[in-house]
């Protein structure tokens, strides 16, 4: 498929069908994020694929987060909502930072950008593969939790990719125009597309 094309078309599935999605897809789809450029390739990017039990204990954490804040709280339910609805799910994880013992800070915001790049693979590679998906950080309000419950020491979990058949391909949600995000001007053609 066209590269443009998944640019262009991909957008943030939130209701999936109930089929299921084949477990080789899950290896394409990690598979696209190893290939990913890292800061001094560093592939900082761990993977674990949640079983459905996992799922269901993991969504009602976030069904029970911090009532009291009930915007956040809103936004935490209709994450856990959909991410119920999905078929697969992939939480993505980095090894934790020792600051003072590795004095590697710097490498910190690189990571973070390198895992950025990575996920946005993977989500291409499922619009690829005829799949829908969220990328989720909702679940990172529950992060500790979901650490001690998946008995993960020294890693941060920094999303969750929430995959299935698209039930619904909603509207292109609007974007900023080009007046608001160029800081200058670049000079425009004919053949200058805008998507
Ligand atoms: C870093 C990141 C975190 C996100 N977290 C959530 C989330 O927790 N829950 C959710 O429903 N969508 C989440 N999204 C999806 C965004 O809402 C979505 O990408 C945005 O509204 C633009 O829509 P589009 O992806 O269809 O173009 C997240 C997207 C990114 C890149």
């Amino acid at each position: 498929m066209e590269l443009d094309r998944a640019i262009s078309s991909r957008k943030t599935i939130r209701k999936f069908k109930k089929q299921n999605v084949p477990n080789e897809y899950l290896y394409e789809i990690i598979q696209s994020a190893m290939l990913a450029p890292s800061a001094k390739n560093r592939q900082p990017w761990r993977f674990y694929i949640l079983d459905d039990k996992q799922k269901e204990d993991i969504t009602n954490m976030m069904y029970q987060w911090g009532d009291e804040y009930k915007h956040i709280h809103t936004s935490i339910k209709g994450s856990a909502n959909q991410m119920q609805t999905a078929n697969k799910v992939i939480m993505i994880f980095t090894p934790n930072y020792h600051f003072y013992k590795n004095k590697k800070t710097y490498y910190k915001k690189p990571d973070y950008l390198s895992l950025g790049a990575a996920i946005e693979h993977m989500n291409l590679k499922c619009f690829d593969l005829g799949l829908g998906c969220t990328w989720i950080c909702d679940t990172l309000y529950v992060a500790d939790e979901i650490n001690e419950y998946l008995k993960l020491d020294d890693l941060e979990q920094v999303s969750t990719l929430i995959i299935g058949y698209p039930e619904e391909i909603p509207e292109r949600r609007e974007r900023f125009s080009m007046d608001k995000l160029l800081l200058n001007d670049i000079p425009k053609n004919k053949n200058t597309k805008d998507y």
